[in-house]
């Protein structure tokens, strides 16, 4: 089962795309993900039979494990391997110390070894690998793979969004008042105005749609939207490796993905906004208008 959801972004049909000087085979790139993604999958279903041990990084809920560290390593110099020209940023450093975080036309690999960390110290199963490969600025390649709840989520540009195989679609949901719309809160090392501006935006959702969820992973929230199991979604803090293949799956399952204040997506402002119709989009974006938060980006 799992064989065949990787398999539909593999030989859709071949495709090489021209970047600068360079040739990039997708089905390559493809096919080589698809193999690392499953090996990390079981190292993290290993590891989560053990108790997770955590270090802190930023502040004291910003945490990491070694599998966190292990995973973008293995993924990492598997890629390398294949695709040494290629540009890799990741999440724990061990991907982007030597190119910075700019994202440019060049072949990109975005990697997160565990995005839902917190989910993945407590036992909470909603935690994936997440790699998204981008190619001219743009999302090629799309991986999502939960291997708790044995969840790959796969997508290629112009090819169609698939759960384990299956190919999944958005909702089609177009009123906020009958929407289901996921989010999530941050507290960081916050200031009071920060936490407020987050809740005045959750009380918008709660007053207005039919109920506002959270699964403590923004790659997961976005594979919600994809598979039309939630109407929407928010948020103001994720990183670029949080979401670089999520927002593939989002349009592929037709859906859209914007900014939270209506414009153009930017992968490295840390705003996203991604919903099932432009009508949703359009409904969110104003309810959001209040309230709007801008961090500082990722590849500042
Ligand atoms: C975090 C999760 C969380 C989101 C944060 C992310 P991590 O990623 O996706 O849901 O709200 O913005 O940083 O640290 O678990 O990989």
């Amino acid at each position: 089962m799992l064989k065949s959801a990787c398999q539909r972004i593999l030989y859709g049909f071949l495709r090489c795309h021209r970047c600068k000087s360079t040739m990039v085979n997708v089905d390559q790139c493809a096919e080589q993900i698809c193999q690392l993604v499953d090996q990390a999958g079981k190292q993290l279903l290993e590891a989560s039979k053990e108790l997770r041990k955590f270090e802190t990084k930023a502040h004291s809920r910003d945490l990491v494990t070694t599998t966190d560290g292990a995973i973008e390593k293995q993924l990492m110099q598997g890629l390398q391997l294949k695709f040494p020209q290629h540009v890799y940023i990741g999440e724990e450093g061990t991907a982007g110390a030597a190119t910075g975080r700019k994202l440019s036309d060049a072949p990109t690999w975005i990697i997160d070894p565990i995005d839902g960390t917190i989910n993945f110290v407590h036992g909470f199963p909603y935690s994936c690998i997440s790699v998204g490969f981008w190619l001219n600025q743009q999302p090629e390649l799309a991986i999502c793979y939960n291997p708790l709840l044995q969840q790959r989520f796969t997508a290629r540009r112009n090819a169609g969004a698939y759960l384990n195989g299956q190919r999944i679609r958005v909702s089609g949901q177009t009123q906020l008042q009958r929407a289901l719309i996921m989010h999530e809160l941050q507290a960081a090392n916050f200031p009071r105005e920060l936490i407020d501006r987050q809740i005045c935006n959750a009380e918008q959702m709660m007053l207005k749609a039919h109920a506002l969820r959270t699964t403590g992973s923004a790659a997961m929230n976005l594979c919600l939207v994809a598979l039309g199991a939630a109407d929407g979604y928010f948020e103001f803090f994720p990183h670029a490796w949080d979401v670089a293949a999520g927002v593939l799956l989002v349009r592929e399952a037709g859906g859209v993905i914007i900014d939270p204040a209506g414009g153009d997506f930017d992968i490295m402002s840390r705003r996203l906004l991604a919903t099932a119709t432009p009508q949703l989009a359009h409904q969110m974006v104003q309810a959001l208008a209040n309230w709007q938060i801008y961090e500082q980006r990722d590849d500042v």
